[in-house]
C-alpha cells in the first residue's frame, strides 16, 4: 500500500491513513457474487434463496455478514429442532425404538458437545476470526447431525423416521455446506 501525501502529513491526513490501515486490517469485508457462492453447493438454488433472505440483502454484502447471517440461521433452525425432537420423545409412547432413535438423537443435537455447542463455538470463532476455526466446528455439526439420521453404527439399519426430523435436518445441513463455502473464502482473505 502506498499511500503519498504531498503537503507535510497534517493531523487529518495522519487521521487518514490511520483509519485507511484500519479499514485495511479490518477482515470479513471481502465481497463475492452470491451466485459464485452458490455455484459450489450441492443446491444453488436453496443456497441463493437462504442468502438473498438476509433482511439488509446480500447483493454487495461481504462475507463476514453473510457468515454471521447463515451461522444465525442455523442456530434457529438447530433451536426449533431440538423442540421437535422433544416433543416426538414424549409423543412416543410404547414404542421404544422410536423413544430411543429420539433419545439418541436429541443428545447429538442438544448436549454441549452436540450441534448446539457447536453451532456455539461456530459463532465465536466468527467472532474471533478463527475461519479455519469455523470450518471445523461446521462440519462436527454435520458429523452430528448426520449420525441423527444414519445411526452411529453403519451395519445398522437407518431408523424409517417418518416425522418432520429428516427434513428439518436436510434443512441444517444444506445451510451448514454453505457456511463452509463462505469460511473457505474467508481463509483466503
Ligand atoms: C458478526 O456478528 C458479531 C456479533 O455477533 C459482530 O461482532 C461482528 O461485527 C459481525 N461481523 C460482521 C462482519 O457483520
Ligand atoms: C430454518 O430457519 C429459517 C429462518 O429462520 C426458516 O425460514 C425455516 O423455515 C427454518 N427451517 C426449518 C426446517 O426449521
Amino acid at each position: 500500500m502506498a499511500y503519498h501525501f504531498s503537503s507535510k502529513p497534517s493531523l487529518i491526513s495522519f487521521i487518514l491513513l490511520t483509519f485507511l490501515l484500519f479499514a485495511e486490517s479490518t477482515f470479513g469485508s471481502k465481497v463475492v457474487d452470491v451466485n459464485i457462492i452458490c455455484k459450489e453447493v450441492q443446491n444453488p438454488s436453496f443456497c441463493s434463496k437462504i442468502l438473498n433472505s438476509k433482511p439488509s440483502g446480500a447483493k454487495g454484502a461481504d462475507l463476514g455478514s453473510l457468515a454471521n447471517y447463515t451461522v444465525e440461521v442455523v442456530f434457529g433452525n438447530i433451536t426449533k429442532t431440538i423442540k421437535l425432537i422433544k416433543s416426538l420423545i414424549a409423543h412416543s409412547g410404547k414404542d421404544l425404538e422410536a423413544k430411543s432413535h429420539y433419545e439418541d438423537c436429541l443428545y447429538l443435537f442438544g448436549d454441549e458437545s452436540g450441534s448446539l455447542g457447536e453451532i456455539m463455538d461456530t459463532q465465536e470463532r466468527l467472532k474471533a476470526r478463527d475461519y479455519f476455526g469455523v470450518i471445523t466446528s461446521a462440519a462436527s455439526v454435520i458429523a452430528n447431525i448426520e449420525y441423527c439420521i444414519s445411526g452411529e453404527d453403519p451395519q445398522d439399519p437407518p431408523y424409517p423416521d417418518k416425522s418432520k426430523l429428516p427434513q428439518y435436518v436436510r434443512f441444517i445441513e444444506q445451510i451448514v455446506e454453505i457456511i463452509l463455502v463462505i469460511s473457505k473464502y474467508l481463509t483466503q482473505e
